[in-house]
């Protein structure tokens, strides 16, 4: 609550009330025209709009109605020297929170002000009240209503204070992501740097050089010093995602800095100290790939002092609609005019499927639906073929098969019909790193 637009093609409203806002505090943009105003909503969305009816080049109801489209969340006064009560009350019809008058002092517009911020506090207790009563959480981006999950946010939430290193588990798409970037954000390290190394991407010596840095001649190609990313989160927060591709070698160098809080770039001979933080993330099972041999066991230890298993969205249906209704809205209010809900059966759908995408999958599904869908509601045959099962569930033999072997047989398909891994990725709407293990578990590179 703390961004304010003035659209008025009177310069001297406009520097007047700027001067007289921004000393309350308040973030002041400034704009002269409706096409002017619908850019600035668009690109810093103001929580309250000051809108002058009368406008160059569109009249405010229209501008009105659009930011209404483009940022719902605006609160709009309008300002007006035209205040007859049907311009106003059609404007409070479509959306204003109120009218004001010319001439106004600024002491006016403050008092008006100081009511929105009322009227918003009041509005997002109402909002976390009715979450409650729900049992809905909110965290940032992170949305759940399950128990287990909560629990689990209240488990990293005191583990953030601490600078112990953390382990994420949980199949692809369960949010590790997203937990990472709470959990550095709750951390006496929120204002330093959070930096994310993707352990798959890379090669076992650029990982090597990626995470600790290089010496300049440390190997062919490496014509300048460069930091590496371990010393770019001191005094922050290191995110090692996919952390089971890591080589024996680089676990053994990432094992040291653990014991130590030292480090030695390639090709360097002085070890360097680095206050980072470390949380690790997989959707491998750590212990397996431990008793296989594919994981130290030393550094599985040091990595997992707390470890958090995001559970599958199928082992949580109240999540389900939950997270389908908040993505539908985000995209609704990308999109004017998208479908304000989704059917019954679309919703049973939903609730039937497996989900090995987990909520990645889910967002991709719930925005298929808002493209396709031609009516009020998204209905089952908005949502993609797989989700309705009405393909690839069994053999020709008419055999039931496992999720695995149908999996497996629709990765190959994709693989087939498209040229990199990324694109593939984005048809299977799975990550280009989970493609990758999951390639490799089926043998089908
Ligand atoms: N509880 C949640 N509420 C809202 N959005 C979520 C939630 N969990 C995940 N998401 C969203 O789902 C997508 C996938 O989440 P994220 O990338 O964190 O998963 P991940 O476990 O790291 O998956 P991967 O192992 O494939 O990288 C992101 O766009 C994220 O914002
Ligand atoms: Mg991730």
């Amino acid at each position: 609550m703390s961004k304010v637009l003035i659209v008025d093609d009177d310069k001297n409203i406009l520097t007047t009330l700027a001067v007289y806002l921004e000393d309350l505090g308040w973030e002041v943009l400034t704009a002269e025209t409706g096409g002017q105003a619908l850019e600035l909503v668009g690109r810093h969305h103001p929580s309250v709009v000051l809108l002058d009816l009368k406008l160059p080049d569109q009249s405010g109801l229209e501008v009105l109605e659009k930011i209404k489209a483009t940022w719902a969340k605006s609160y709009v006064v309008i300002i007006t020297a035209y205040a007859t009560i049907d311009t106003a009350v059609s404007a409070v019809k479509l959306g204003a929170f109120d009218y004001l008058p010319k001439p106004f002092t600024p002491a006016q517009v403050e008092h008006l002000l100081s009511m929105i911020q009322k009227v918003d506090s009041l509005e997002s207790e109402v909002e976390s009240l009715k979450d409650r009563l729900k049992g809905i959480e909110r965290q940032g981006d992170f949305v759940t209503r399950s128990k287990k999950v909560r629990a689990l946010l209240k488990m990293a939430r005191q583990a953030a204070d601490s600078d112990a290193s953390i382990l994420l588990a949980g199949e692809s798409g369960t949010g590790k992501g997203v937990l990472a970037g709470l959990i550095h954000g709750w951390s006496p390290r929120a204002q330093g740097p959070l930096v994310q190394v993707d352990c798959t991407v890379l090669q076992e010596s650029l990982l090597e050089s990626d995470l600790f840095g290089h010496r300049r001649g440390a190997f062919t190609g490496a014509v300048e010093n460069k930091i590496g990313k371990l010393a770019q989160a001191d005094g922050g927060t290191v995110f090692l995602d996919e952390v089971t591709e890591m080589s024996g070698a680089v676990q053994a160098k990432l094992l040291h800095f653990l014991q130590s809080r030292e480090f030695t770039p390639v090709g360097d001979t002085t070890p360097q100290q680095v206050d980072a933080r470390i949380i690790a993330a997989t959707n491998r099972n750590l212990e397996q790939a431990v008793s296989e041999g594919v994981f130290r066991e030393d550094l599985f230890y040091r990595l997992n002092v707390v470890e958090i298993t995001l559970p599958p969205l199928r082992e949580r249906p109240g999540d389900i609609e939950l997270l389908a209704e908040l993505y539908r809205k985000r995209f609704s209010r990308e999109k004017g005019g998208a479908p304000k809900g989704f059917s019954k059966d679309a919703l049973t759908t939903l609730l039937a499927y497996p989900w090995p995408g987990n909520v990645r999958e889910m967002i991709n599904a719930v925005q298929r639906g808002c493209i396709v869908s031609q009516g009020e509601l998204i209905t089952p045959q908005d949502l993609p073929p797989n989700i309705t099962g009405s393909r690839g569930s069994e053999g020709g033999d008419g055999v039931l098969r496992s999720l695995e072997a149908v999996e497996r047989e629709h990765i190959q398909k994709v693989l087939a019909h498209t040229h990199t891994i990324e694109e593939a990725a984005q048809v299977l709407a799975i990550d280009p790193a989970t493609l990758w293990r999951k390639r490799k578990k089926y043998r089908l590179d």
